[in-house]
């Protein structure tokens, strides 16, 4: 019995797909065959993301959206399936991660991370679930975090949204995995992006990261790119409402 790990001509999104891991997402899966279609509110870095996957002979499409906008997210999830006719795959990456120390944090801050790391991602599984359930398949891969299972100073606010990613993703599979639509999170360690460029190119910080990874290096978009294939693909179609933790080890101490 030989596992299938081809996503050859599947529609995949990728939100949050301007910069960082989300654009590293999209060239991995358009790579792999998929036809993707790319998501953020920056149209500029899309198109250019879109002329890329071309040159490397994928296909892509970019849509502007912002996820916290439930209408928004709505319209364009169907205007995707009526561009190509269907939807396989849906990858929430969308995320904001600048940390804050507790006593600090404003409603604003909070309100914030919340309505783009947990409302949005929330109504983009709804989003695609409808149109899933209706195909009776489909794969939905969350980018939670590391720290959805262990604390990190700053990070109450950021913690607390992932948190809720993995418990979001274990109720919607019991609703939808017996109807075709599995759905799946991921949890990266530390990657380098334009998100977190700043406190990993302080040496204190780095090291400090570093020392608690028992695989000795922060991570690649190139590693959640193959946690994200392998949940996109049939290999792991008897896998869902699970966290796929890609932490070197973080979590395991
Ligand atoms: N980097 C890490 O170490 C790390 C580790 C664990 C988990 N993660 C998670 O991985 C995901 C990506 O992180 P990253 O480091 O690549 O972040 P990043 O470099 O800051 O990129 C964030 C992406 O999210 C998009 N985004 C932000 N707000 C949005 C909104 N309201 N609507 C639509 N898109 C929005 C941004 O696009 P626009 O600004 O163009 O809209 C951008 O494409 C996040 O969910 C993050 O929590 C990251």
């Amino acid at each position: 019995m030989q596992p299938n790990f081809s996503i050859q001509d599947k529609i995949a999104i990728v939100t949050g797909a301007s910069k960082g891991i989300g654009y590293g997402l999209a060239q991995a899966l358009a790579a792999a065959g998929a036809k993707v279609a790319v998501m953020a509110r920056s149209k500029a870095s899309l198109d250019r993301l879109v002329e890329e996957i071309s040159r490397a002979g994928g296909q892509a499409k970019a849509y502007e959206l912002d996820v916290r906008n439930v209408e928004q997210i709505r319209s364009v999830f169907g205007q995707v399936a009526e561009d190509f006719g269907r939807l396989d795959i849906v990858v929430n990456n969308a995320g904001l991660g600048e940390g804050m120390l507790a006593e600090d944090i404003t409603e604003d801050y909070w309100d914030e991370m919340m309505d783009v790391n947990l409302k949005g991602v929330f109504f983009c599984c709804q989003a695609a679930g409808r149109l899933m359930l209706e195909q009776g398949y489909g794969k939905i891969i969350n980018v939670s975090s590391q720290v959805s299972v262990v604390g990190i100073t700053e990070g109450a606010a950021y913690c607390a949204s992932k948190g809720g990613i993995n418990q979001l993703t274990k109720v919607l599979a019991l609703e939808w995995s017996s109807r075709g639509v599995n759905i799946n999170a991921v949890g990266p360690t530390f990657i380098h992006t334009p998100g977190t460029a700043e406190r990993l190119d302080s040496p204190e910080f780095r090291d400090g990261v570093l020392a608690r990874i028992p695989a000795g290096r922060i991570g690649t978009i190139g590693d959640v790119a193959g946690a994200v294939i392998y949940l996109a693909s049939p290999a792991s179609d008897l896998v869902t409402g699970t966290l796929l933790l890609v932490d070197g080890g973080w979590t395991a101490q």
